[in-house]
C-alpha cells in the first residue's frame, strides 16, 4: 500500500496511441476495488469495460461521475471514461464479449458465524460462466475479491466448469490476483501497487495477466492461487496486530504517563520494524480488516489450524471502544444525561466509508452509559444514519442527534470526541473549541494541536497519553501528574 502523502499531485493522462494491443479488462462490480482496477488499468494504457448489477451505478460511472469520494478519483475516472478507456457494458454478455481478461471485483462479507459469505462472488462467477459457454475466442476469469485460500481452486473452479461447459484450459483461464488498495490513497495504490500478487491456474492466463500489468510499475509475484489468496490474509491480520498492538501499548502508555506516538516513533525507527501501522486510535475499521481476520480465524479453523494472535488482534480492537468511552467518563465522571459530540464517522479520514467504522461501537458505548450523542461528519454523515441498526435507528433526534456543521455539533457540548482525523476538525480554530460548555476535547486519533485547545481555555485528552489536569474543580483526580510528554528528541 502507497503511502497516502504519495498520492500524485498531477495524474498520469491516459496513454496516447491506440489502446487494447495487451489483453481487454473485464471488471464486474464497480465498488470501491472496481472503480480503482478500472481506472488503474484505463490510465495505464488498457482498453477496460465495466459491469455491475447496479443499473444506477453503470450509468454513473458511464457518465464519468464516481459513485465513491475518493481524493483524485473523480478527475481520473472523468478523464479515462472521455478518453474511451473506460467504458461501461449494460450486460453481462456485452461485457464477455468486449474483454478477455475479466476481474470479479464483488463483494465478500461476513457470513453471520464470521466465515466468509461467497455468495456474490459464486453469482458472478456463475452469471459469466453461462455468456462463457457460448463466446468465442480465449478468455479468463480472474478473483479480486478477497476469498479465503482454496476458493479459486474450489467453488469458482467448480462453477466456472460446470456452467460454461468448458474445461480450465486452452479456452479458459483461471487465476487469483488479490488486491492490497487503501481506501483513502485508492488511486495512489491503484495506479502504483507495491506488488502485483497472481496466482494462476494455467500458464497462458498468467502470461495475459503479466500483459495487462505491463505498464504499472510493480513487481510481480507469482504464487498458487492459494498462495496468491492467502498473502492477503496474512497481510491484513498482519497490519491489523500492528495497530492493536499499538493500542495495547497506548493503554501502558497512559497508565505510565508517556505519549505513545513518541514511543511508537522510536519503535518503528528499527528497520526490523518500519513506521507505519504503529498508530493507536479508536481501533481499526473498513471493509477489510475485521471481516477479513473473522473470515481467516473461521478457515483456519474449520482445517483445525489455531491462529491465536489474529484472534488477539480482534479481541484488542473490540475492547478500544469501551476504552475510548472510559475516557471520555474520566473527564466528565458519569455520563449520564451528558452531551457528547462525536466527530467523525466515516473510518478514517479521506473515505466517506463507513463500513465497520469504529464510530458504531463508540456511540453504543456512550448511549449505553446515558449521554445524548450528537453526530458529525464532513462526509459521511447520512451513509451513517441510514447504516443504522434498527434500535439504534430509532433513537434518532432523541439519544442521537444529528448536526450539519461542526460548530452546531459542538457549541454547548460537554465534551467532543474525535474519531475520524478530517482535516475540519484539524483546523478549526479555538472558537470552536471554546464554544464547548464542557472541559475539552477526548482526541482518539491525536491529530489535534494541544495549543489550540489551550488558546480556548479547554483541556486536550487523547488515546495513548496521560489524562491531563482538569481545571481543579472538575478534576477527580487533582494533584495527579500530568506524565512525561515530552517529544522525542531525536539527532543524527
Ligand atoms: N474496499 C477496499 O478497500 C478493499 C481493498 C482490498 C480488497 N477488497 C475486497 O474487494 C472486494 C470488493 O470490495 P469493495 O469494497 O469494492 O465492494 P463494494 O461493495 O464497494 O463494491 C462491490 C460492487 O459489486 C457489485 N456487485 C455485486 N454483485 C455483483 C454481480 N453479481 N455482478 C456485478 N456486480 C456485482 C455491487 O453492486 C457493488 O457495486 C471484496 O472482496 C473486498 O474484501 C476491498
Amino acid at each position: 500500500m502507497t503511502p497516502r502523502a504519495s498520492l500524485p499531485s498531477r495524474i498520469p493522462p491516459a496513454r496516447r496511441g491506440p489502446v487494447g494491443r495487451g489483453p481487454r479488462v473485464g471488471v464486474v462490480g464497480l465498488g470501491y476495488v472496481g472503480i480503482a482496477t478500472g481506472v488503474a488499468f484505463a490510465a495505464h494504457g488498457t482498453r477496460v469495460v465495466g459491469y455491475d448489477v447496479q443499473g444506477a451505478r453503470r450509468d454513473q460511472v458511464a457518465r464519468g461521475d464516481s459513485p465513491i469520494y475518493e481524493p483524485g478519483l473523480d478527475r481520473l475516472l472523468r478523464r479515462v471514461v472521455r478518453a474511451k478507456r473506460l467504458t461501461v457494458a449494460s450486460h453481462v454478455a456485452e461485457l464477455v464479449g468486449e474483454s478477455d481478461l475479466l476481474f470479479v471485483c464483488v463483494p465478500t462479507p461476513s457470513a453471520p458465524d464470521g466465515s466468509v459469505d461467497l455468495r456474490f462472488v459464486e453469482e458472478a462467477v456463475g452469471d459469466l460462466a453461462l455468456v462463457l459457454r457460448k463466446a468465442p475466442g480465449w478468455k479468463a476469469v480472474v478473483v479480486k475479491s478477497t476469498v479465503v485460500p482454496g476458493t479459486t481452486e474450489g467453488l469458482v473452479r467448480e462453477v466456472l466448469v460446470r456452467e460454461s461447459g468448458r474445461e480450465i484450459g486452452p479456452r479458459l483461464g483461471l487465476a487469483a490476483n488479490p488486491e492490497f488498495l487503501a481506501e483513502g490513497s485508492l488511486v495512489a495504490d491503484a495506479l502504483h501497487p507495491s506488488r502485483v500478487v497472481i496466482g494462476c491456474s494455467d500458464r497462458r492466463t498468467a502470461r495475459m495477466l503479466r500483459a495487462a500489468y505491463r505498464g504499472f510499475p510493480s513487481p510481480v509475484v507469482e504464487l498458487s492461487p492459494t498462495a496468491a489468496e492467502l498473502v492477503k490474509y496474512a497481510s491484513n491480520a498482519f497490519l491489523a496486530s500492528r495497530i492493536s498492538f499499538a493500542n495495547e501499548m497506548a493503554a501502558l502508555c497512559e497508565a505510565t504517563g508517556t505519549d505513545v506516538d513518541a514511543v511508537m516513533q522510536a519503535v518503528g525507527m528499527d528497520p526490523r520494524l518500519g513506521p507505519r501501522f504503529l498508530r493507536a486510535g479508536p481501533g481499526f475499521g473498513g471493509s477489510c480488516f475485521t471481516k477479513d481476520l473473522r473470515a481467516l480465524l473461521a478457515a483456519a479453523g474449520a482445517r483445525g489450524v489455531e491462529l491465536p494472535l489474529s484472534e488477539a488482534a480482534l479481541t484488542v480492537n473490540e475492547r478500544q471502544p469501551r476504552h475510548v468511552a472510559e475516557l471520555a467518563e474520566r473527564l466528565l465522571g458519569d455520563l449520564a444525561g451528558k452531551e457528547v459530540a462525536l466527530l467523525g464517522l466515516s473510518f478514517k479520514a479521506d473515505t466517506g466509508d463507513v463500513r465497520e467504522s469504529r464510530a458504531y461501537p463508540i456511540l453504543e458505548e456512550l448511549l449505553r452509559r446515558g449521554a445524548r450523542v450528537r453526530l458529525h461528519d464532513p462526509r459521511s454523515l447520512d451513509a451513517f444514519l441510514e447504516s443504522l441498526p434498527p434500535p439504534l435507528h430509532g433513537r434518532i433526534s432523541r439519544e442521537i442527534l444529528p448536526m450539519r456543521t461542526l460548530r452546531e455539533a459542538v457549541e454547548g457540548a460537554d465534551l467532543a470526541v474525535i474519531q475520524t482525523d478530517w482535516k475540519e476538525y484539524v483546523r478549526a480554530g479555538p472558537a470552536i473549541w471554546r464554544s464547548l460548555r464542557g472541559p475539552g476535547v477526548l482526541d482518539t486519533r491525536r491529530c489535534l494541536y494541544p495549543r489550540t485547545l489551550r488558546a480556548a481555555g479547554k483541556v486536550y485528552a487523547a488515546v495513548g497519553r496521560p489524562p491531563p489536569a482538569l481545571p481543579a474543580a472538575e478534576d477527580p483526580e487533582a494533584g495527579r501528574s500530568p506524565g512525561d510528554l515530552r517529544k522525542p528528541a531525536i539527532s543524527r
